[in-house]
């Protein structure tokens, strides 16, 4: 039987079909970071879909629709969140006029008939109130805009939503984008039949939203390292005192459990020996580094210690493939970011095949200077983290698959 990864890398890719003179919607996923001036801060996703794309228009479709949300406006219509402010530079990535379309419901004839392999962008679709409800009218609606249906969303294959998986009903023919595949068989070098030995390096806030994830990853991997917040909720169940950190104290037991499962596994698994503490996180007047057994009272652990750098380096270069899910400070604050930046540079200098987890994690490896020393960077947080649970993301399910 094949695994769920096999199951999802099984998906027909856009090469495998004719697309002359055919209509192609595609669903991106341009849901790109903005300033306050709504100026894209990091426009990777963009760049990520220009492939599938170009081969669009250099395979002469008739139309080219792209589909995508911004933000969580909610099923409101809500200027900020308007694909306005980003179709500038897609324009720019793609050096082609991409005409924009507010209403595409009442609009649809401006696509349907335009036959010069125009590309068109429409309107935030998240506000549709059916988008995020999978609502038959939308999915439909949207269905009767092409003749192909190209998923190039990683980033928002973990959501069962009308553009990414309700449309697949009313169109015939549903493939995978370049994207979609890289990022499936990417992961797939990572966890299915990897080149041990194989490390999972996890951190941020919370262990509950990594549980999953964690009980799925034991069989599939030799070592576990941990850092962030994240550990706090196993050192406290060890019997350190923590003081002001962060603890999830409903999931000390989980936590014990996962050392059990993982100590059964003969998965190793590797916990900060010392911590960053400091009196307060933004406004701090005394920063220093201890041991985990010696938080001073009422200070609060914001990033792993040098010795656990050094731990958690050792582990890490001696490993072939690695996982990395989570941030191993409150990196986003200059000076308790060294952690994480250290083990960014750990992992680029091996010679591991090294993914890294979308969203937070990805920010870390680029500010970190290490974007181009990783394997692989994917472009979905929550589809990535869904993908490490060992889930198959409604975003594949539906596409057709090779037999
Ligand atoms: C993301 O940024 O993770 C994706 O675009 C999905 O967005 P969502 O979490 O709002 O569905």
């Amino acid at each position: 039987m094949l695994s769920n990864i096999e199951f999802m890398q099984k998906v027909k890719s856009l090469k495998e079909i004719e697309i002359k003179d055919k209509r192609v919607l595609i669903r991106v996923d341009f849901n790109v970071p903005m300033d306050s001036h709504h100026i894209i801060t990091d426009d990777i996703r963009i760049k990520e879909a220009l492939h599938t794309i170009n081969y669009c228009i250099d395979h002469q479709a008739k139309s080219i629709v792209l589909v995508t949300h911004l933000g969580r406006p909610d099923g409101e219509v809500d200027e900020n969140f308007s694909l306005k402010h980003i179709i500038k530079r897609i324009e720019r990535l793609l050096n082609k006029k991409v005409t924009f379309i507010e209403d595409f419901i009442h609009h649809k004839n401006r696509i349907l008939e335009s036959d010069e392999c125009e590309v068109f962008l429409l309107e935030n679709i998240r506000f549709f109130k059916g988008e995020t409800k999978n609502d038959e009218t939308l999915s439909k609606e949207l269905g009767s805009l092409c003749d192909v249906f190209v998923n190039d969303a990683f980033g928002t294959s973990h959501r069962a939503h009308s553009s990414t998986v309700g449309i697949t009903k009313y169109v015939k023919t549903n493939v995978a984008g370049f994207l979609l595949k890289r990022e499936i068989d990417a992961f797939a070098k990572a966890l299915f039949k990897p080149v041990a030995p194989v490390a999972l390096v996890v951190g941020g806030a919370k262990v509950s939203s990594k549980i999953t994830l964690l009980n799925n990853i034991i069989p599939k991997v030799n070592k576990i390292i941990i850092g962030g917040a994240m550990s706090n909720t196993f050192l406290k169940a060890l019997g350190n005192d923590m003081q002001n950190s962060l603890v999830e104290d409903d999931y000390l037991e989980e936590a014990l459990k996962i050392l059990k499962n993982a100590k059964t596994a003969k998965v190793n698994i590797y916990l900060p020996v010392d911590v960053v503490i400091t009196d307060d996180i933004h406004h701090p007047i005394d920063t220093k580094i201890v041991p985990i057994q010696d938080i001073l009272k009422n200070f609060t652990a914001v990033d792993i210690g040098p010795a656990t750098v050094k731990l958690f380096e050792e582990a890490i270069g001696m490993s072939n493939t690695i996982v990395w899910n989570g941030p191993m400070g409150i990196f986003e604050i200059d000076r308790f970011s060294k952690g994480t930046y250290r083990i960014a540079h750990a992992i680029a200098d091996t010679y591991a095949y090294s993914i890294v987890g979308g969203g937070d994690t990805a920010s870390a490896a680029d500010k970190a200077g290490e974007k181009e020393n990783i394997s692989f960077i994917s472009t979905g947080g929550g589809a990535s983290l869904e993908l490490l649970e060992g889930k198959i993301l409604p975003g594949f399910e539906n596409l057709e698959k090779i037999s």
